[in-house]
């Protein structure tokens, strides 16, 4: 009974386009079908309903010519349409707990899926591959937001077309607003700012170019926030709360102030760290999010203060690049342009996070080891390639227990770092080693890794072992993990696993 309250309960693809199909007439008939798939009747009021459409667009990015993209455009069901970022889709906010019925229409000329990146959805919500939606199709999301206030994202995830459709401008964000967080008096409206940091590469005539690198992935020559190049912010004497995604397909930042300031952050993957940190710079890595504290009180009128991405060094990238993994990049500019008053203060506690413990882990000394290999010029986990359909018995978790998971990077002649990125419910990180010999590339970024808080996608630097702690509370069903390195996702450093 449980599984058929809180997981997919064996539904058939057909039988969830039935349910899904009936969502459309309207959620108040909520069917059988319904039921299953968000747990409970939803109240009205508590129904966000969007219609999302994939489709190609163009976008004046460069001076001169416009650039042709894939872009999703979203329009709530009042007709109104949801505020975009420039290429980029929506910029959602949903309430914690609120029903979402998203009515998706792919106008490309291909397959494609949506995946809610980081949503703790069930299965066959998750716009797993399986999942592909044809050209001119249709499908209806519906899940519940069980996620805890943070900042999520939405992107394609069809089978080795995930990296060119990103690349073509195929990503939104979803801010989950959560009453948890109201209290803190933490900046809000127009003090509270998403910006989603790409690299990407023109040609000549502004239209986008791609190359999938070799072992490296694609690296772009130009910097893109939120669809935009050489962004230049307002803002005010004040503090601001800045959401960073990176929405690169390999890029890695390491986010800093060019005027010294620390980079104060208060969240990351999911929502609010329990305490904030103060960081000399901050990793953000293909998928990641971290929200920062952004002071502004102390800059003089006038003056700009530059988000840079700061120098590291990643270890073997894997292959030359114009602009290579680890560079100096000018990311954007913050011009501080009014006086304002502003007597908020920085809150000693931000959320409360029950810590997993090791000696809960069910495995605690027998983790279940996932190994970056490569092989024949492709990268693997544990030796095997991403196939649509295939499970390993180590991929198969029981629903609600406590694992330790290691991940291993210290194999092979060529190790290079990795997001790795893990589906359904948030991990824990419970540590990291490094071996000697790697050390040196470490120093670069250790200052900057926020492995607090509830985790999605975290960096895996050359030469290390990560441990984290998984539990699948809510649903049962076949789910992803991946290096988030879009072009590895797509070369096959992706699996499934079925939490059953
Ligand atoms: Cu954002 Cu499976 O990925
Ligand atoms: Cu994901
Ligand atoms: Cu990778």
């Amino acid at each position: 009974m449980a599984d058929l309250e809180r997981g997919t309960g064996g539904l058939t693809r057909r039988d969830l386009l039935k349910g899904t199909l009936l969502l459309g007439g309207g959620l108040l008939a909520a069917s059988d079908s319904l039921a299953q798939i968000v747990r409970g009747k939803p109240k009205s009021n508590e129904i966000f309903h969007l219609n999302l459409t994939a489709r190609p667009m163009s976008f004046p990015i460069l001076p001169g010519e416009a650039t042709q993209t894939w872009s999703y455009e979203g329009t709530y069901l009042s007709g109104i349409a949801a505020p975009r970022a420039g290429y980029l889709g929506p910029i959602l906010r949903v309430k914690r707990d609120a029903y979402l019925t998203v009515d998706f229409t792919n106008l490309l000329p291909e397959e494609t899926t949506v995946h809610w990146h980081g949503l703790d959805v069930p299965a066959i919500m998750d716009g797993h591959p399986m999942m592909a939606v044809a050209p001119g199709q249709k499908f209806n999301f519906a899940f519940r937001m069980l996620n805890r206030g943070g900042t999520y994202w939405f992107h394609p995830h069809p089978h080795m077309r995930t990296a060119y459709q990103v690349m073509m401008g195929m990503a939104g964000v979803l801010v989950v607003e959560d009453p948890a967080e109201t209290g803190l008096n933490l900046p809000s409206g127009s003090r509270d700012r998403v910006y989603v940091i790409q690299d990407r590469t023109f040609d000549a005539q502004n239209q986008w170019s791609y190359n999938p690198g070799g072992a490296g992935g694609f690296l772009g020559t130009r910097i893109v926030i939120n669809g935009q190049v050489e962004v230049v912010e307002e803002v005010g004497t004040a503090v601001y709360r800045l959401r960073f995604l990176n929405g690169s397909n390999t890029r890695i930042y390491k986010l800093g102030w060019s005027n010294g300031m620390p980079m104060t952050v208060i969240a990351g993957d999911h929502g609010l760290l329990t305490a904030p940190r103060q960081l000399p710079y901050v990793m953000l890595s293909p998928g990641e999010r971290v929200e920062i504290w952004a002071d502004f009180r102390e800059v003089p009128l006038g003056q700009v203060v530059t988000l840079q991405s700061q120098t590291f060094d990643p270890g073997w990238t894997g292959g030359p690049a114009t602009l290579p993994q680890g560079y100096y990049c000018h990311l954007m500019d913050f011009r501080v342009a009014q006086a304002l008053q502003d007597t908020r203060t920085l809150p000693a506690t931000l959320s409360k996070i029950e810590p997993y413990r090791l000696e809960d882990a069910t495995n605690q000394s027998n983790p279940r080891v996932i190994s970056i290999t490569r092989a024949s010029a492709q990268w693997l986990l544990n030796g095997a390639p991403y196939g649509l359909y295939d499970i390993l018995p180590n991929e198969i978790v029981p629903r609600g227990e406590l694992q330790v998971w290691e991940f291993r990077n210290d194999t092979g002649m060529n190790i290079m770092a990795h997001p790795m990125h893990l589906h359904s419910a948030p991990f824990q990180i419970l540590d990291r080693t490094t071996l000697p010999a790697f050390q040196t590339y470490y120093d670069t970024v250790k200052l900057g890794l926020v492995d607090e808080g509830w985790k999605d996608t975290f960096l895996i630097m050359p030469g290390q072992r990560v441990r984290i702690l998984t539990k699948f509370p809510n649903f049962t069903g076949r789910f992803l993990y991946h290096c988030h390195n879009l072009e590895h996702e797509d070369m096959g450093m992706m699996r499934n696993f079925d939490i059953v």
